[in-house]
Order: C-alpha cells, then sequence, then structure tokens
C-alpha cells in the first residue's frame, strides 16, 4: 500500500518570531509511520514541526502551518491507498501576519483568528477508495465526540484518546485509545507505548484497506 501520515502540530505565524500552536510532539504520528514502514509499505509522513528524526524507510515531507499541511495532503491524496491524519492541525490561524515583529507599548492586544480548513473534510470530497482514518482529541470520554467526527469527516476508522490524562496524547510516550469504525464497532485499548499502538493502527488500517478491495 501507499500510505499518508500526518503528524506533529502545525505552526499559525503572528509575526516573524510568534506563533500559535499546539502540544503535539508528533510522536504518534511517527510511531504510525514508523510501523507501515516495517510492514513493507511506502510510507510518506507529513509533519508539522517535531524534534524527532526521521524513521527508517520513511519519506518526508516537512510543513509548517496548516495550509501548507493541506497542500502537501492534497499533493499525495489521489495516488494513496491509506490517508491517516495524525497531525494536530491548527483549527484557527491571525487574520494577519505582520511582516516586521510587532513592538511592545500597548497594555493589551487583540489578535483576530480565522478559521483554518479542513483537511480531512477536504479529502473526503475528493475521495475515490482511500481508506480515511482520523484521530479524535478529546477532554475527557471520547467516543460520542469520535462518533460525530467520524461520520462528520466522512471516515472509515478514528482513533480517540482523552488528552487530559497524564498518561495518554500529548507530550508522553503512551496512549489509550478507543478505536472506533464506521460500522460501528468499538474497542477500546488499554494503556500501551506509542509504539505498539502505532503497529496495531497500522493493523487496522490494513485489514480495513484489504476489505475494501477483497
Ligand atoms: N483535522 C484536519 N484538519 C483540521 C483540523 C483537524 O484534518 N483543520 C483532523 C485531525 O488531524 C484529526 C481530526 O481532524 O484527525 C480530528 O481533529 P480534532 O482536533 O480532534 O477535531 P477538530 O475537527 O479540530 O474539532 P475540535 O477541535 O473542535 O474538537
Amino acid at each position: 500500500m501507499k500510505v499518508v501520515v500526518t503528524a506533529g502540530p502545525t505552526r499559525e505565524f503572528i509575526d516573524p518570531v510568534r506563533f500559535i500552536s499546539n502540544r503535539s510532539t508528533g510522536r504518534m504520528g511517527y510511531a504510525i509511520a514508523s510501523a507501515f514502514a516495517g510492514k513493507g509499505h511506502e510510507v510518506t509522513l507529513i509533519s508539522g514541526p517535531a524534534a524527532l528524526t526521521r524513521p527508517d524507510l520513511v519519506g518526508m515531507v516537512e510543513v509548517v502551518s496548516a495550509a501548507d499541511m493541506l497542500d502537501a495532503v492534497m499533493a499525495e491524496f489521489p495516488v494513496c491507498d491509506c490517508l491517516v491524519m495524525t497531525a494536530a492541525v491548527a483549527d484557527w490561524r491571525p487574520v494577519r501576519r505582520s511582516d516586521s515583529k510587532m513592538k511592545k507599548g500597548t497594555a493589551s492586544m487583540t489578535i483576530e483568528l480565522e478559521a483554518t480548513r479542513d483537511i480531512l473534510r477536504e479529502v473526503s470530497a475528493v475521495r475515490q477508495s482511500q481508506i480515511l482514518a482520523g484521530f479524535a482529541a478529546e477532554t475527557g470520554d471520547p467516543s460520542d465526540e469520535a462518533r460525530r467526527k467520524l461520520s462528520a469527516k466522512g471516515l472509515d476508522v478514528i482513533f480517540a484518546n482523552d488528552v487530559s490524562a497524564s498518561d495518554s496524547g500529548f507530550e508522553v510516550d503512551t496512549n489509550r485509545i478507543v478505536c472506533i469504525t464506521r460500522d460501528g464497532s468499538e474497542e477500546e485499548w488499554p494503556l500501551m507505548t506509542k509504539k505498539d499502538a502505532g503497529l496495531k493502527i497500522a493493523e487496522v488500517v490494513e485489514r480495513l484497506h484489504d476489505a475494501r478491495n477483497a
């Protein structure tokens, strides 16, 4: 299979030195890319800024903003079999980006934000037979929101995690995932390393791809 995995945060710049971003480190996405490559698949990893080394046998595309990530995904999507959107794409970006460093001097300031485009919704609209997998980062019980996102974004599977737990989600090596597929099945996986979660995720996506192409 030709697999595209996205990982990491995006950065939305306010001026040349400041940006809005999030806590994603890219670890989950890199582990998924590595798992697919280990199984012999052709993998392209589209990564936002992350302090991680490129996994073996994985082709990398480095991006910065949500708009860059959308362009990179759109370029790879038509020729891929599966897309796994692990990236924590910014939902908003500053309406204006100053070309020079903004100077202090006012007691307060307001930054106006506008919504970014939703990458999964955009690929969903032009998909052919590709398997689409998403993540749902939630605070609290992730199932209901994940089901809503699965359906709203036209996904085959969504991997939901509680990002407010200390042993799951951002900036840790472990994750606790609920795997929900389009046919309604829901599986709660125990706490495991992101490496092991990456292997399980690759297996689920492989299975869905094989079933579609049987
Ligand atoms: N996603 C995307 N494009 C965006 C934002 C998110 O493709 N602009 C993808 C993420 O990569 C993830 C899925 O959508 O696979 C769900 O992301 P999440 O942050 O949980 O949900 P949002 O759709 O951003 O909604 P909210 O932040 O309101 O929960």
